[in-house]
């Protein structure tokens, strides 16, 4: 492949915000991203570096726009898209009414794979380049996942939901089969490209004890395989964990007894969990998934940011769609934003950045691939847009600091304030092209 370079304005994170503003960052306002091969091979200042390129680099041009990694998305359901935004309830109810009808859909090969299309489509326009994704019950739902996202040559991560009990038929598996469908799938999917698995237990109420100890057996039998589930949502939810798991501690002994705690683990919500827990987090190197649209949209309760930095765990930004309501992450952050306001705390715009950008890779043990510009990293990166609505461009002309333009960007963006977005170094997504069509 010949080399290619973007210049623009460009922005990564070096590390956490919350560990010192300073140094933090790379900003640079002219600057230049050489790729060859998909991988970053070149980044500084667009002088000199421009002069030096071989004739046959194509530079794009992204004068005014702020190129910066791809979102990573860190908890998602895929096959739940087409009942975003479905009024009402709480989680449980909101399972049953909704989500569970739905997912039933995904033992059709067809439809998983239209879906997954439709889907892969709406991240690429959000920006979002990495995702860790629920599948349904139905290995075809996963099939049809990988090979959309194959297509597309995207780092993701998907998996086969485990759910032998408390479901309706049509949703449910058995111990025995959920591990020969897993089984397959990792061996087909697992590492193939960039392509990751993450074994996938729905939460405690839908799996028994046996299924529990099946989701262990496969990520010891295939390790750098991922564990994705729910932890301590909803308080409905967590006093039906207790009546259904006497003898364990809480809800989070669940899964540790079951040894699903990890450092490629990762627990959605995590809203009611005591000290001992986040301790527990915090030892077993676990990743949390703060899902703030998902919380506010089922009032689920208000997520501890400043408890989980404290305990030093990983956290990463989750829409949680379909129970989040976009899948944008600048809209998920601004969420993120507004619940901490709430719970009185403070998350800055720039920290929800770094969340969803190389804090949201190494929660999900990617970044050594993925999440800002190192050189050699894989060229994920999406081209923001200060001037994307006639109010964000208003807006724009007051801001006296790079980091008070980030803050606008995200406070106000959403799906719209992505130019365009590269995976592997391919563009993925064109708005000015998409909208002419
Ligand atoms: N807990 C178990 N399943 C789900 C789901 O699909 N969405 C959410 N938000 N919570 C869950
Ligand atoms: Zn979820």
């Amino acid at each position: 492949m010949i080399g290619e370079a973007f210049r623009g304005g460009i922005f990564h994170f070096l590390s956490d915000p919350k560990d010192g503003v300073t140094g933090c960052y790379e900003f640079f306002e002219d600057g230049l991203l050489v790729v060859e091969n998909g991988r970053i091979t070149q980044l500084g200042d667009a002088e000199p570096l421009v002069d030096e390129l071989d004739i046959s680099v194509r530079i794009h041009e992204y004068a005014g726009k702020i190129i910066c990694p791809g979102f990573v998305d860190t908890h998602v359901h895929y096959p739940q898209l087409a009942i975003i935004a479905s009024y009402g309830e709480s989680l449980l109810d909101w399972l049953e009414c909704y989500a569970f009808d739905e997912e039933k859909k995904f033992d059709d090969a067809d439809h998983s794979l239209t879906t997954a299309n439709h889907f892969l489509d709406e991240l690429l326009r959000c920006g979002t380049t990495t995702a860790q994704v629920f599948g349904t019950v139905h290995p075809e739902s996963v099939e049809g996942f990988f090979t959309a996202a194959e297509q597309r040559d995207l780092r993701m991560i998907c998996g086969k939901v485990l759910m032998d009990r408390n479901g309706p038929l049509g949703l449910l598996d058995t111990p025995e089969t959920s591990y020969i469908d897993s089984k397959n799938l990792i061996e087909r999917w697992h590492g193939r490209g960039r392509l990751r698995y993450a074994v996938s237990p729905r939460f405690a109420p839908t799996s028994t004890p046996d299924q529990l100890a099946t989701a262990c057996q496969l990520l010891r039998e295939y390790p750098g395989t991922h564990l994705q589930t729910h932890l301590s949502e909803d308080k409905e939810e967590i006093n039906w964990v207790k009546s259904l798991f006497p003898s364990c501690k809480n809800y989070l002994d669940v899964y540790k007894r079951a040894g699903l705690l990890g450092k490629r683990s990762t627990f959605a919500h995590c809203l009611h969990l005591t000290e001992a827990d986040w301790e527990i987090l915090q030892d077993e190197r676990c990743s949390v998934a703060f899902c703030p649209s998902s919380n506010l949209f089922l009032g689920s309760g208000l997520f501890d940011l400043p408890r989980l930095q404290f305990a030093d765990v990983k956290v990463g930004i989750g829409t949680d769609v379909g129970a989040g309501t976009s899948l944008s992450m600048l809209q998920t952050i601004a969420d993120a934003y507004k619940t901490q306001r709430l719970a009185g705390n403070d998350l800055s715009p720039l920290s929800g950045l770094y969340m969803a950008t190389l804090g949201g890779a190494k929660s999900l043990d990617c970044d050594a691939d993925i999440g800002n510009f190192k050189i050699g990293k894989e060229a994920d990166f999406t081209v923001l847009d200060p001037e994307s609505t006639p109010l964000m461009s208003y807006r724009m002309q007051n801001c006296k600091s790079l980091e008070e333009r980030l803050a606008v960007i995200v406070l106000l963006g959403d799906d719209r304030a992505i130019s365009a977005t590269y995976a592997n170094g391919h563009c993925v997504h064109d708005r000015d092209i998409d909208e002419e069509s």
